[in-house]
């Protein structure tokens, strides 16, 4: 049921020798959401994940625990990458590994391809390398250690010292690209996204660009330069391209393109890699350049941001295991303003599952589908034909949401999309307290009414349903089942989420099924 709007979407590809925490689930679910929501709406979407797995970082941590870098990046990808899918339930389509074949070749091809078109040269290179970040570390991001590093220069994301570095490399002359890039960012207004990243983007960009080593000779864990081969590519030149060679750059012209162009989903850290070199790369090679690139903000945990180096990285695991997949999706998707810094704690996670997810959306289901078995034998009523005013807010309520949530999403705004949609839960709870229907049970000549009451309510949570389906893909199955939905309307994930406003899809007639809690109490230690 493809509309043909291709939506091709990505996370960064994540360092395997980091084993993965919340931040990296953050950007995982985002993306998963988004994916989930095009996809459902009937867009061609393309999920892609993976791990970035060359480098001087994953070369030293190999050497560190005595294993070769492709034995070490194996053991990591299988034991910690691979299962974080499952642990936060992303059904991505393609998981790339820039140590895959598909890969390694077609980026050869690629910078082969930029130096014929004489945008690469051979020059020295001196200046001081962050390992932490991959990355020659300009003037504002360094700063004076203290501590142990006292009198260093360290990394003002990674504390940790910089090193200084003196090679022949090649360059990239991303300085030629300055104003093409401008004419971008001023044509395409939300190229980059927030507002804040764009800023920071433009001022950058009009401050002038430096040529961009691409190229290391002093170890090679890395794809081999093509034409000298001893040089590796630099890390992020190999990485960046993944999101062009998992979709047939080089191989397979059709896929390439039906999916090309890409949106990017990236934490700020990595916004002028995703923002200002890779379109840069892109139109040397005149390639189309992405979509768009949407910065999201810092996980931050005790003020900082979390980051397994300082150790104040918490394993996704930590949260799922006590919460559930669709907590830890609910809570970081709607919790934090998408593109700005968000802080987390146990207290407010437990807080928001409580008041939101038990009290709020999981006793709403359960209670509509008790009254339905008690005052129904689990048999969806009709509605009368005499409607009041509380049940058309209902349905206004209702199809508004639905389409503010589906705008929002289109904006990447998934907090304010949830914050839509959370609009029918309180509607809907406000609605049965309300129109009291254990009071209208009591009495024979309200059994019309009665049936009103709870069949606006199901239809009301089959629409819900749908619309948190992206977001909570485990609790909305379970409660498509109860609702006798997955019977008689089909899957969930076939619902068309574009029309999951309209009223009148739940079938009168339909048999509801026992629901246990979706949220339960948990124990906490
Ligand atoms: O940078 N808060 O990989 P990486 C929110 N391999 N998000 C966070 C976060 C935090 N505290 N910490 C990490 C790399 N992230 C490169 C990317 S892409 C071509 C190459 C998330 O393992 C966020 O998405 O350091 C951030 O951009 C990414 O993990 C960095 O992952
Ligand atoms: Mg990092």
């Amino acid at each position: 049921m493809s509309n043909g709007r291709s939506f091709y979407i990505t996370t960064p590809i994540y360092y395997p020798s980091d084993l993965p925490h919340i931040g990296h689930g953050y950007t995982s679910v985002a993306v998963d959401t988004l994916a989930r929501w095009h996809r459902q709406a009937g867009d061609d979407t393309w999920m892609l994940t993976g791990t970035d797995e060359h480098g001087q970082k994953m070369l030293r941590a190999a050497a560190a625990n005595g294993v070769t870098p492709q034995e070490w990046v194996d053991k990591l990808v299988t034991q910690s990458w691979f299962p974080l899918l499952d642990t936060l339930g992303v059904a991505n389509d393609d998981f790339i590994r820039t140590t895959q074949a598909r890969h390694e070749e077609r980026v050869q091809q690629f910078v082969q391809a930029l130096f014929d078109r004489g945008y690469i040269y051979a020059g020295e290179y001196e200046a001081l390398y962050c390992v932490g970040c991959e990355e020659f570390k300009p003037e504002a991001e360094i700063v004076d250690g203290t501590g142990a590093f006292e009198g260093l220069k360290v990394c003002a994301i990674h504390s940790k010292p910089l090193e200084l570095l003196q090679e022949k490399n090649y360059f990239f002359k991303l300085s030629e690209f300055g104003d093409r890039l401008l004419e971008l960012y001023k044509t395409v207004p939300d190229f980059v996204r927030p507002d804040s990243a764009r800023n920071e983007v433009v001022s950058f960009v009009k401050s002038g660009l430096k040529d961009l080593s691409i190229s290391r000779s002093a170890f090679d864990w890395g794809i081999r330069v093509p034409w000298d081969d001893s040089h590796v590519i630099y890390v992020w030149v190999d990485a960046l391209l993944n999101y062009a060679t998992a979709v047939g750059y080089g191989t397979d012209p059709e896929q390439f393109a039906r999916r090309w162009p890409a949106y990017h989903v990236v934490g700020k850290d990595i916004l002028r890699f995703h923002a200002v070199i890779w379109p840069a790369m892109l139109m040397a090679a005149g390639l189309d350049v992405p979509r768009g690139v949407f910065a999201h903000g810092w996980l931050l945990v005790g003020g900082e941001k979390m980051s397994k180096s300082k150790l104040t990285g918490i394993a996704p695991n930590e949260i799922t295991d006590v919460f559930g997949s669709d907590a830890y999706r609910f809570y970081f998707l709607s919790a934090i303003a998408f593109g700005q810094d968000g802080s987390f704690s146990w207290e407010d996670l437990s807080a928001r599952y409580q008041a939101e997810l038990a009290n709020g959306f999981g006793n709403l289901a359960s209670r509509t589908i008790a009254m339905i078995e008690r005052y129904f034998e689990g048999i969806v009523p009709p509605a009368g034909h005499e409607l009041t005013d509380v049940d058309r807010a209902v349905q206004t309520v209702v199809a508004q949401a639905a389409a503010d949530a589906d705008a929002e999403m289109e904006r990447f705004r998934i907090d304010e999309a949830i914050g839509a949609i959370w609009r029918i839960v309180d509607e809907l709870n406000g609605y049965i307290t309300v129109n009291e229907p254990w009071a209208l049970a009591k009495d024979d000549a309200q059994r019309e009414r009665l049936g009103t009451v709870l069949y606006t309510a199901a239809e009301g949570l089959r629409a819900l349903t749908v619309l948190l389906s992206p977001v909570m893909p485990v609790a909305t199955e379970k409660l498509w089942v109860a609702l006798g939905a997955a019977e008689s309307l089909g899957r969930l994930q076939d619902q068309p989420l574009r029309e999951a406003g309209a009223w009148g899809v739940l079938r009168p007639g339909t048999n509801v099924n026992g629901l246990s809690p979706l949220f339960p109490r948990v124990e906490q230690a």
